[in-house]
């Protein structure tokens, strides 16, 4: 098979949400590096399942094949060292209406449930539109990465907290948690019997010296109180098809979860969701460990850039993840003036740091899954506005 990960694909005017709805989230042009999905094609194996269905025209009622338990639970035993029971997963829309369904399942009004920021936003919204109280155990800032702080979490732990969901890989700092790390954290929610939900869907882009752990695959004590939530969508570019899944090994948990769920009276997936999600799984690795050695040179030439051209900024350089976290905190400019600096002056299209929490002032996340031609072009506008910036 041939990988040409430099290709460019014209994605206008295809309703794509990173290219096309841009203009309308940043009032103007912009090359667009914010939404989380990338600029490549996916695996010619997904393509192909995906063609010769659409070819065949009969699009009823699909429900998903057994091979499909097989193959996610293969992936996670290869991948991740994590073996599963094929009837511990309950598929899934999506990983954010997963988070939801598990707040609404495992905690009641007005019950408080923790998320480590800066995070990804959903977990906000899943929290308080579900009108449970939001605790914040923030991330500690250490040379250029993000820790997390146990003191606080055990603080937060002990004012009652019932659920504390976890973005491992973490968006949008990178980090991939170690071990250790996991340990303790789970050692602490265990210690006040919080149930852990695991956003995993960032797990299978990690770079070379890292290692994804599954926090339930530490111990059993662990699995019983975890909701793993994991999809394909990140790492084969499919996230507009729908296909997710959650990992439940507690039986009662998944019941909960499950009933939960029922409610909202969806139950079938999207048919080309379930093709290219078993194909992706059987076939894709190939074209993924392809993907991750450009995608590590995708962050050796921000690195190198940002040093070279604009060291002002700073890269958190991303052990996992397609998303850089850029720390403009030198420009000296307050965040919505740091935002309107990137629109306007730059013609960038970047995620503001405080979308993910206040903790993200003087951030930018920028989305480096494009072909390196693009990431270029994108370094040398920041590169132009910032040099003018700085000589007037
Ligand atoms: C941490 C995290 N969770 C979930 C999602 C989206 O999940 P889904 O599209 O499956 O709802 C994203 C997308 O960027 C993400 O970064």
């Amino acid at each position: 098979m041939e990988y040409n990960f430099d290709e460019v694909i014209d994605r206008r005017d295809t309703d794509s949400v990173k290219w096309d709805h841009a203009r309308d989230v940043f009032g103007r042009d912009v090359l667009p590096m914010w939404v989380a999905d990338m600029d490549f094609k996916s695996p010619k194996p997904v393509i192909d399942a995906i063609v010769k269905h659409a070819n065949y025209g009969v699009y009823g009622y699909t429900y998903r094949p057994g091979r499909l338990n097989e193959a996610i639970a293969d992936w996670m035993q290869r991948r991740h060292g994590w073996k599963i029971e094929k009837d511990w997963i309950f598929y899934m829309p999506g990983v954010v209406p997963s988070i939801n369904t598990a707040v609404q399942a495992f905690t009641k009004e007005g019950d408080s449930v923790i998320i480590q920021t800066p995070v990804y936003h959903p977990f906000f919204v899943a929290v308080k539109y579900n009108g449970r109280r939001l605790l914040r155990n923030p991330l500690k800032q250490m040379d250029g990465q993000y820790l997390m702080d146990y003191e606080d979490l055990k603080d937060k732990l002990d004012m009652g907290a019932k659920m504390a969901i976890l973005c491992s890989p973490h968006n949008p700092g990178g980090r991939v948690w170690k071990a250790e790390e996991l340990e303790r954290f789970g050692k602490l929610c265990k210690s006040k019997d919080a149930v852990i939900v695991s956003d995993e869907i960032h797990s299978d882009i990690v770079y070379n010296g890292n290692k994804h752990i599954p926090i339930a695959s530490i111990s059993s004590e662990l699995s019983e109180r975890t909701i793993t939530c994991i999809a394909p969508s990140k790492t084969f570019n499919i996230a507009g098809l729908s296909a997710s899944a959650v990992i439940i090994p507690d039986e009662t948990l998944r019941r909960r979860f499950a009933d939960t769920f029922k409610k909202t009276g969806i139950n079938t997936g999207n048919l080309f969701g379930i093709e290219a999600m078993e194909a992706a799984y059987t076939h894709g690795e190939e074209w993924l460990e392809k993907l991750l050695v450009y995608l590590e040179g995708n962050i050796s030439f921000i690195d190198d850039y940002l040093k070279k051209n604009i060291p002002d900024l700073k890269l958190f350089r991303p052990q996992g993840t397609y998303l850089a976290w850029v720390d403009c905190r030198r420009l000296g400019l307050k965040q919505s003036m740091l935002e309107k600096f990137f629109v306007e002056k730059a013609g960038i299209g970047l995620t503001s740091g405080t979308d993910f929490g206040e903790e993200g002032e003087g951030f930018m996340r920028l989305n480096f899954g494009c072909p390196r031609s693009i990431l270029e072009e994108g370094l040398n506008r920041i590169d132009k506005a910032v040099k003018s910036l700085q000589s007037r």
